[in-house]
């Protein structure tokens, strides 16, 4: 079983180059779909989510290849427009898939993808926003069989903005006649990447990035060339990482303006921070103090996505800090591995109190899901003796060369394989 040890007490050091956004190129690789030509995907990570979309596109009839870190995808040909259970299971974002599938072929076959670690994965608002552009879905034991007989653009209010089914609703309005408004839009940097991307290859799509986003159906589409957008997450990781074991990191190549939220409560945490055009250096002497209440909420709002992190760098700090979980059910799964290593978290419903302690003390612990995952890696860098962390397939879905990133950074850190 893979193990990633980490010992803790060294400083971070050191600049590293951030990875291409997970949650930006998983959209992108389903709307390659609608562009029936060749599309580089430039700064593409290497992920196993990456992997299980690749295996989609090569199942429904494309040709994927890699080109150092391009990924390059002939979606020329498709041979089939059904997604096999199994491999809806491998990734619950498979879901992406389903608008694009939708306004390339006009039906889609695929399994419910349910639940996962985070809690109830519901997919209602894509149905209810697809079923209005003149999709006829079904679902019968667990199987969404979707059809049309033509899509038609039309105007779409989400209750609530739903990244996911913001991005299936750009995607089959692409394939629409006619204009498709949609209103209370997400917000978030990777769907006006996924607008860019979609520009590129014909599309007419304007708005992403505010709360209205218009796109204009049926322009003839084609293959274009397209660098990701850094993942806003994982230099999040990495600063709670610095934050957490102290010492001056440097992270190039991502928007500042992405994550101004993390570094603004890593600030009051009392780490410096500097930012200017794609650089963030981030100065801690590793003794950190406990900061106002973080609630997670939709973009611009603090990601939930950072809550785990943040909430590991903040384990040792002076005082008490509230978490509150707006977004997901079942998103503290990381508090019970971190209490083993002598946490003082308790948690009550949505809120979870963060009380510092004076040490934590490295133990075995299993990640339970891919940020909470990462957390348990920030609070191994802070623990006394060597943390082992269990289940990293979790964190190998969204983190490329995190270890060997830690470890240029100047971690004691190392993946063993028992
Ligand atoms: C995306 O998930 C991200 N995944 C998540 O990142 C991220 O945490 C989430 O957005 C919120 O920012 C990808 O982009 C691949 P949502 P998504 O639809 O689209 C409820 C990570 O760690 N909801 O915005 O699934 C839902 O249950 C992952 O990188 C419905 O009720 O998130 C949740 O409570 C984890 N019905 C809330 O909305 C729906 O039809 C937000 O979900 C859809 C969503």
């Amino acid at each position: 079983m893979n193990l990633i040890e980490v010992t803790g007490g060294r400083p971070l050091q050191g600049e590293i180059r951030v990875q291409g956004a997970k949650n930006s190129v998983l959209p992108i690789l389903a709307a390659t779909i609608l562009s029936g030509g060749v599309c580089e995907i430039q700064r593409c990570p290497r992920l196993s989510d990456v992997d299980s979309a690749i295996r989609i596109l090569r199942y429904l009839g494309c040709d994927v290849h890699w080109e150092a870190e391009t990924l390059v995808v002939d979606t020329t040909v498709l041979q089939r427009c059904d997604i096999p259970d199994a491999m809806m299971r491998e990734m619950r974002s498979s879901v992406i898939f389903l608008g694009a599938i939708l306004a390339r072929i006009g039906q889609v076959d695929m399994s419910y993808p349910g639940g996962c670690e985070l809690g109830p994965r519901p997919i209602d608002f894509h149905l209810s926003a697809l079923r209005s552009l003149g999709a006829d879905i079904t679902e019968n034991a667990g199987v969404l069989h979707c059809d049309t007989t033509g899509l038609q653009g039309t105007e779409i209010v989400l209750s609530l903005p739903s990244v996911g089914a913001t991005e299936n609703v750009i995607l089959a309005a692409c394939g629409a006649e006619g204009t498709t408004v949609l209103h209370n839009a997400a917000r978030e940097p990777e769907i006006a990447d996924l607008q860019k991307f979609l520009c590129l290859c014909g599309a007419e799509v304007r708005g992403a990035g505010s709360s209205t986003v218009v796109i204009e159906g049926k322009r003839p589409l084609h293959g274009c060339r397209h660098q990701v957008i850094a993942d806003r997450i994982a230099a999040a990781t990495y600063l709670a990482a610095g934050a957490a074991a102290g010492g001056e990191i440097c992270l190039q190549g991502v928007d500042y303006r992405h994550l101004s939220t993390v570094t603004t409560a890593l600030s009051e945490a009392g780490c410096r921070i500097r930012s200017d055009n794609h650089v963030i250096t981030l100065y801690s002497d590793g003794h950190l103090r406990a900061i106002s209440p973080i609630r997670t909420s939709p973009y611009p709002g603090f990601p939930t996505d950072a809550q785990a992190v943040l909430m590991a760098a903040l384990l040792k700090s002076t005082g008490t800090t509230v978490f509150v979980e707006n977004i997901f059910e079942n998103r503290y799964r990381h508090v019970a591995e971190l209490t083993r290593m002598g946490a003082d978290i308790r948690i009550e419903g949505r809120v979870a109190v963060v009380c510092g302690v004076e040490k934590l003390r490295g133990t075995s612990v299993q990640a339970t899901d891919l940020r909470g995952g990462a957390a348990l890696v920030v609070a191994g860098l802070q623990a006394e003796g060597v943390t082992q962390v269990g289940n990293i397939h979790h964190i190998e879905r969204g983190y490329n060369d995190f270890v060997e990133n830690l470890t240029h950074l100047g971690a004691e850190i190392r993946r063993t394989d028992t």
